[in-house]
């Protein structure tokens, strides 16, 4: 199922498709907040009202040229700025591609440099997005780089990946931080677990890693990015049993998805943040949130077939 959208993802026609029905359209409109920096700002807004933070996502993926990932970058300037300047709480995540990973790392890492001047600057910080295993090394080399000197800075690292204890452990020991994901790519069997069953229990060993004295001796800062209540059950579970601060660890969600774990989570006094993605490149993002959920799919086929 998976592989089947990813392939799909990378679909022109099905992009038409999507882009022009109306019914479907809708269906990815759940997942966004609209089109424009007023539409994400606006929900960023409702959603610290109701005592959650944002992280706001420019959607896009692998730009062609240096001089469109360098606009990107100076978007997500203008929107670390636009953050600031309305008194919000929110952070930025970045896709690596979109400033010019796929041009070649130096592109990449003096645009997330820029980026994380003035993140530094407005006293925020900026999430790395991860994505597939092929940028994996690339991506945590710059990280390597810009924490060593002191950049604000949060990376996604995904538990389906064999790899990403040993990624974590070497982020705990400098005392950076890490948004847990269970991995939204299709990736081959020699570097990532296949069943749902092995993520999740990657998952849950991370879990008790990220909560490891080391990290609190480091002054590691985990945020656990999942919708699966028995993995937020255990993360809820090993913070009690360390006696960890629920301002020491906080938990994420999709904007559109689990608005009941998202409310209820609130309503216990954890930390929350909501990834809030707007634009008009909406349609890859959207593919891998049918990916993740085949009723989603089932309602984006029964829109298509009704027209
Ligand atoms: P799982 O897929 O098992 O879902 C648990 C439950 O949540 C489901 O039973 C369902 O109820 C609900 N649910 C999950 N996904 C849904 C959906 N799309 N629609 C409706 N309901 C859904 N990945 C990545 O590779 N790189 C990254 O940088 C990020 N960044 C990121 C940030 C944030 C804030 C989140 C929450 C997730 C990511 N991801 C990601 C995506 C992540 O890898 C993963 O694909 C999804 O979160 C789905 O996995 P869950 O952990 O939610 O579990």
């Amino acid at each position: 199922m998976r592989t089947f959208f990813m392939i799909l993802s990378r679909s022109k026609v099905m992009q038409w498709l999507v882009a022009h029905f109306g019914p479907a359209r809708l269906i990815a409109r759940r997942f966004t907040s609209g089109e424009s920096l007023d539409d994400a700002l606006a929900v960023v807004r409702g959603l610290e009202k109701k005592g959650m933070r944002a992280t706001v996502n420019f959607l896009g993926e692998k730009v062609e040229s240096r001089e469109d990932a360098g606009k990107v970058a100076e978007a997500y300037m203008r929107i670390l700025q636009r953050i600031h300047d309305e008194g919000l709480q929110a952070t930025v995540s970045v896709k690596p591609t979109h400033i010019g990973l796929g041009l070649g790392e130096k592109t990449f890492h003096r645009n997330l440099e820029k980026i994380l001047d003035l993140a530094g600057e407005l006293g925020t910080i900026v999430e790395v997005d991860m994505e597939d295993s092929a940028t994996t090394d690339t991506t945590l080399e710059s990280i390597r780089q810009l924490l060593e000197k002191g950049g604000p800075l949060r990376v996604a690292l995904q538990a389906n990946l064999f790899r990403t204890a040993d990624d974590l452990k070497a982020i705990i020991e400098r005392g950076g931080s890490v948004r847990l994901v269970k991995g939204a790519y299709d990736e081959p069997a020699r570097v990532a677990w296949k069943s749902m069953k092995d993520v999740d229990a990657s998952y849950a060993r991370l879990i008790e890693l990220s909560f490891a004295p080391k990290g609190r001796e480091s002054g590691f800062y985990p945020a656990f990015a999942t919708h699966d209540h028995l993995l937020i059950e255990k993360v809820l579970s090993e913070a009690a049993s360390r006696q960890f601060p629920s301002d020491g660890y906080e938990f994420q969600m999709l904007l559109g998805v689990r608005r009941d774990w998202q409310e209820k989570l609130v309503s216990q006094g954890a930390s929350i943040r909501i990834y809030v993605p707007f634009g008009t490149h909406w349609y890859p993002y959207f593919m891998r949130r049918l990916a993740e959920r085949p009723a989603n799919a089932a309602l984006l086929a029964r829109a298509l077939l009704s027209r």
